[in-house]
């Protein structure tokens, strides 16, 4: 209990960075010095640098690097884009560029945007007359609106806004339970802080104007006011079609027919069977939150928002295949509220790079690039299901890894991809190959 004790600590935000690292270095780990060295290592070596990234976050003691690569080759509505993507699982990117690449030799990747309204709530309990909470909701909003018209009057000039604010009645679920719910276009930006601003003022606006016309100032109280991150309407389309014969041959002489029925087979089970819908749409998010968070947006929300999206029926896939007239057509069909100015968008430095590279899209193609991706990464992960089954592909990865943990050499590289080919790969079967491979040449 006495060591347990030494590691409470009071006023630790205050401390400085260095002696942060020292105190849990020192309470926490067996080597403090390695671990004090370590994790100072990976300090930005510019000191503005690490302060725009310290910015970011409370507490930060170092940096976390997460690999950050590219898939080349994905042609969407008739362009070309290198995508960025940070992922921490091998195969990934190279999955999606290979996909890209395939669809790309077949007319590339179209996508449709549905809506981009985003949605907030103010969740209140009503304890008058609920005839005087409806007579007056109309008069309610325009104070709301008129309230608001500062707050909005940027996002207007940019062509978005406030375009909605409904009265909805929960009072069957729960006494006394009402909720506003707005609806806003945020243009290229997440819109999170316009949206919850807003709202907040919408709640103090409706309580006054309650208060006046009921007389009693404890007619209303309202618990929360907040954004939602489920917005089924701002929504995307990604999609590719060919003629089956197009789509060529596959490993182990496998036709395009029976690929093509295949392939459809495997997305219905993931239409009928949730544990592998989970599976499968988890497959589509390592494409879709790897651009994600390249660009700087919030993966949490886009996750989050997908999931409900993907349940509204019983939880299911995200993504749907038909075979009809000889072509075989391949769409997604995702939520997606996402920003290219503003927050971390403008602010990370990589997140800024990524935004480059895709030329500076608006939140509209960005929607489209992701949506694509996450197609793509489908796509991938399915084909190598069907077909050759997904650890092969795994498996190079994973010898990668292993070869790289026990400090192969170059020549040993070669050597262990070449007699793995047709073998097993697990660290044992390696380590032995190396330590034979090391003592026959000592
Ligand atoms: C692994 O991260 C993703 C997959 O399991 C997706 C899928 O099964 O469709 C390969």
């Amino acid at each position: 209990m006495k060591e347990e004790n030494q590691k409470k600590i009071s006023g630790f935000s205050s401390m400085r960075k260095r002696d942060k690292i020292k105190w849990i270095a020192k309470n926490f780990f067996k080597d403090p010095d390695v671990v004090i060295k370590e994790l100072s290592s990976y300090w930005h070596s510019n000191d503005d640098q690490q302060k725009i990234l310290d910015g970011f976050s409370e507490n930060t003691i170092s940096n976390f690097p997460m690999p950050f690569g590219v898939a080349p080759n994905f042609l969407i509505d008739g362009k070309t884009y290198c995508v960025p993507m940070v992922t921490e699982e091998s195969s990934v990117v190279a999955a999606a560029s290979s996909a890209a690449k395939f669809w790309m030799d077949r007319g590339g990747i179209q996508t449709e945007i549905i809506d981009t309204v985003k949605l907030g709530q103010v969740h209140f309990f009503w304890y008058d007359d609920p005839a005087i909470l409806l007579k007056h909701f109309d008069g309610a909003k325009e104070k709301m609106l008129e309230n608001t018209s500062d707050i909005a009057s940027n996002m207007v000039k940019r062509g978005g806004g406030i375009t909605d604010i409904e009265l909805l009645d929960f009072t069957d679920k729960k006494k006394n339970y009402y909720q506003l719910k707005a609806s806003f276009q945020t243009c290229d930006s997440m819109g999170a802080n316009f949206i919850n601003t807003c709202l907040e003022e919408f709640a103090q606006s409706m309580t006054s104007y309650y208060q006046n016309i009921s007389g009693k100032d404890d007619c209303i109280e309202i618990i929360m006011s907040i954004l939602s991150n489920y917005t089924p309407e701002c929504r995307v389309k990604a999609w590719v079609e060919c003629p089956i014969s197009a789509l060529g041959e596959f490993k182990g002489s496998m036709t395009a027919e029976v690929f093509a029925t295949r392939f459809n087979d495997a997305i219905e089970i993931a239409e009928i069977d949730q544990y592998r819908a989970t599976t499968h749409n988890k497959g589509i998010y390592n494409g879709i939150d790897s651009v994600i968070i390249a660009t700087g947006n919030d993966f949490r929300a886009i996750e989050s928002c997908g999931h409900t999206y993907a349940s509204e029926n019983g939880y299911s896939s995200l993504s749907h295949c038909s075979i009809d007239n000889n072509t075989f057509k391949f769409w997604l069909d995702v939520p997606m509220a996402v920003g290219t100015v503003g927050g971390l968008t403008s602010l990370h430095p990589i997140a800024k790079r990524s935004l480059e590279l895709l030329e500076n899209p608006s939140a509209k193609e960005l929607m489209s690039i992701v949506a694509a991706t996450g197609l793509a990464q489908n796509f991938s992960a399915i084909r190598s299901l069907v077909t050759t089954g997904i650890q092969e592909g795994h498996m190079k990865m994973h010898l990668k890894n292993i070869l790289r943990h026990l400090e192969a050499t170059d020549r040993e590289y070669e050597s262990a991809c070449l007699y793995f080919k047709d073998r097993v790969v697990s660290f044992g079967s390696v380590r032995d190959f190396l330590q034979k491979n090391r003592q026959s040449i000592s």
